[in-house]
């Protein structure tokens, strides 16, 4: 099913404020990034989405990170723990899937990792686990 934005939110095509980014992992609980980190994916995805609330408030992002080819990464899909359940993280990954649709050559290959908050809707989108063909795999450096 397609959920709908709800009144009042506005969807924009861009990166929000590096501060609102920084927050939102954090308040959304997803790992905290430095400054440094957050300024390097604002300014190297491939593309970005934000929803603001009536006063401009930055209340959910998701992004991209791919080549513009065929290989591309959903990142960061984050909504501020109370504006959760209103339809603005299907708005953002629809629109970041839709600007896949409609730029990338054809055959692109999207992933994604998905935490058990997001399975749901990324199945509804189309999403199917890797497993048990393969295997997700991760590693982090020091
Ligand atoms: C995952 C997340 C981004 C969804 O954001 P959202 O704006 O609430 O999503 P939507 O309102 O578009 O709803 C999408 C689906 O999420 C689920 N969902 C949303 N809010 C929920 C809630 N409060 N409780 C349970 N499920 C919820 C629903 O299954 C919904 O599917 P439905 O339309 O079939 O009901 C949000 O829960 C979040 O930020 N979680 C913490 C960070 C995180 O885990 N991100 C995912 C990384 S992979």
């Amino acid at each position: 099913m397609t959920r709908t934005l709800a009144a009042g939110y506005t969807l924009r095509g861009d990166a929000p404020p590096l501060t609102d980014y920084l927050e939102l992992r954090r308040v959304s609980g997803l790992s905290e990034k430095t400054p440094e980190q957050g300024v390097a994916a604002l300014e190297g995805s491939w593309a970005f989405r934000h929803v603001v609330d009536p006063n401009g408030t930055v209340v959910g992002m998701g992004r991209i990170i791919g080549d513009g080819g065929w290989y591309f990464l959903i990142a960061d899909m984050a909504t501020l723990p109370e504006h959760q359940g209103r339809g603005i993280a299907s708005a953002i990954l629809d629109a970041l899937l839709n600007h896949i649709r409609a730029s990338a050559p054809a055959g692109p290959y999207v992933t994604l990792t998905a935490d058990p908050p997001g399975r749901r809707l990324y199945e509804s989108r189309g999403f199917t686990d890797v497993a048990p063909a393969a295997t997700g795999m991760h590693l982090r450096l020091s």
